[in-house]
């Protein structure tokens, strides 16, 4: 199973901007060919980066999408859309997605129904908030968002990648330890048997969290870990370059 180390940029990084950070971050990773690397950039900046990542070997993903085909959704963006703009990989259920805009694990659900529908691979982000670790409910929480997110789409769970980022470690520079994730992502493997007995283990469990260029490649050496998905330090070619590179 190749790994993924994949680049959420936010907000952040208008096109211009997408340009300037492609003309110096392909030249540093085109020679990887033994990991797969993955660019979200916000909607308005897709169509100038995939111009700029063709014929790559870095491919366009998304943040966010909506599960409808088309109509009255205003400011939404849909699956044909993206498409259209060579987006392979979609984030789904992001805890600022949830946290901040509301979405519910049921609304995650018909999201990842129209990926899978569609073809467009979905990275389904869960993860614990401070008060739910300090209570002992890591498992639950993980447990409860994963079996709801996947109700009625058991059997494709090789079609899907899930990200696994505590809440509290994101954008706060206090990382879960290797260890700790770990930990999670072999129960959320023993827990995708369970759901798809027939499972070929395709789903790559990516880790994410404060994830920078010093502690890339000790979440990269633990067995679970499949790839990553990185924020902050995704912003900065330079860094960002290193950290594909760092194992
Ligand atoms: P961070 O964000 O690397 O800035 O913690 C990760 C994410 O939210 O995907």
């Amino acid at each position: 199973m190749i790994k993924l180390i994949s680049a959420n940029w936010k907000m952040n990084l208008t096109p211009s901007q997408t340009e300037s950070y492609l003309e110096r971050f392909l030249p540093l990773v085109k020679d990887v060919t033994d990991r797969e690397v993955l660019l979200c950039p916000p909607f308005p900046s897709l169509c100038v980066a995939q111009r700029m990542l063709e014929g790559s070997n870095v491919r366009l993903g998304a943040q966010n999408c909506f599960y409808e085909k088309k109509g009255a959704f205003t400011g939404e963006v849909s699956i044909d859309m993206l498409k259209e703009l060579g987006v392979f990989y979609v984030i789904v259920g992001h805890s600022e997605r949830r946290w901040i805009f509301g979405e519910s694990d049921e609304l995650i659900n018909k999201k990842l129904t129209a990926c899978i529908e569609t073809g467009l691979r979905p990275i389904l982000c869960v993860g614990e908030r401070i008060e739910e670790r300090e209570a002992g409910l890591t498992l639950k929480v993980v447990e409860t968002q994963l079996r709801i997110a996947l109700s009625g789409l058991e059997a494709y769970t090789d079609s899907i990648d899930i990200a696994y980022e505590p809440v509290w470690a994101i954008g706060t520079g206090n990382p879960a330890t290797p260890e700790d994730a770990q930990f999670v992502h072999a129960f959320i493997k023993d827990l995708l048997s369970q759901i798809n007995p027939e499972r070929k283990g395709n789903t790559r469990i990516l880790y994410g969290g404060s994830v920078n260029p010093s502690n890339a490649g000790q979440f990269m050496s633990m067995g679970d870990v499949d790839g990553l998905l990185v924020g902050s330090s995704s912003l900065d070619p330079d860094s960002f370059a290193h950290i594909v590179k760092s194992f």
